[in-house]
């Protein structure tokens, strides 16, 4: 008998609304129209609460959780374990954008049944309806056919794939040259050739990506890829600046959390050393009487 804890889905807490769920049709129908496609990680209740009232289409529950919230300086090390802890915690907050649950490196590289084994867990335990795996080599196709055999849809990713930067010399753009360029034509058209319902491309020139879209035909979400792809990804902790420093070229900064952060905690701390915390609003009260009565009994 398993000791897993069984999916939690969203509950009322969630606010009903109007929208219906975003379906994989819908995309590829997105894709046809030219209607842009918007995707954001989310790796937690609350930024699945802000994904879903933003009305996003999908929400990637990324392994850059490795570095946005478990504060590691790469996404290696995250385990298959805590990116469970945290989709579980983002279905709870979310209904109506398609999640997509990102599998950690080391997950699915060692055979196509370990990457069946982890996508199952990502939709049994945590209520994913997708996967993404990085990669479009020859092992990276396999175990996206092997999980799509076992009925559960791939998101592919190709360009700079974070778990393998050290191998592509960094984290910097890819696709620079004409022959890398066209590596990453292959892998993409490979991924799309295996059944993946969309491909992330990541820091891609720009000139490269309007290339390559003519040859794709699943919707494309891009990074740091320009503006022809059919969607935009970004990490959430990146967009809201929930971070020190700018983070990568690509992106564009909404707002300065972090420095908020910084200084509500900040004033809080220094209303607590002051004592202009607590005031009497933020206490209770007790009816006198009560009070005479317990005095008594404690002399
Ligand atoms: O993990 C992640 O956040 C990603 C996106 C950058 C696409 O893979």
């Amino acid at each position: 008998m398993s000791s897993r804890p069984p999916v939690q889905t969203p509950n009322d807490r969630i606010p009903p609304t109007d929208r219906l769920p975003t379906t994989l049709p819908q995309l590829i129908e997105k894709k046809r129209l030219g209607d842009p496609i918007v995707m954001v990680t989310a790796y937690d209740y609350p930024s699945a609460r802000a994904a879903e009232a933003a009305g996003v289409d999908l929400v990637l529950v990324g392994d850059s959780a490795a570095t946005t919230m478990l504060g590691y300086t790469g996404t290696t090390p995250v385990e298959l374990d805590d990116m469970l802890v945290l989709a579980r915690a983002v279905r709870r907050g979310m209904t109506t954008p398609l999640m997509v649950g990102d599998l950690p490196f080391g997950s699915y590289e060692v055979s196509d049944e370990q990457a069946i084994s982890t996508a199952l867990r990502m939709v049994k335990e945590a209520g994913c309806e997708a996967v993404k795996l990085e990669g479009g080599g020859e092992a990276s196709v396999r175990r996206a056919r092997a999980i799509l055999g076992a009925g559960i849809p791939v998101m592919g990713h190709v360009g700079l794939t974070p778990q393998t930067s050290t191998a592509l010399g960094g984290w910097k753009a890819q696709g620079r040259t004409a022959a890398k360029a066209a590596r990453i034509a292959d892998e993409a058209l490979a991924l799309q050739q295996a059944g993946c319902f969309a491909i992330v491309f990541e820091a891609i020139p720009s000139a490269v990506t309007e290339e390559l879209m003519a040859l794709m035909e699943i919707p494309v979400i891009g990074i740091g890829a320009g503006p022809a792809t059919d969607g935009q990804v970004l990490v959430f902790h990146d967009l809201l600046g929930i971070r020190d420093g700018l983070g990568p070229r690509f992106v564009k900064r909404y707002a300065n959390i972090q420095q908020e952060m910084n200084e509500g905690v900040s004033a809080y701390a220094e209303d607590v050393r002051s004592r202009r915390y607590p005031a009497p609003e933020h206490t209770y009260s007790i009816d006198p009487a009560e009070l005479a009565e317990l005095r008594s009994s404690l002399a």
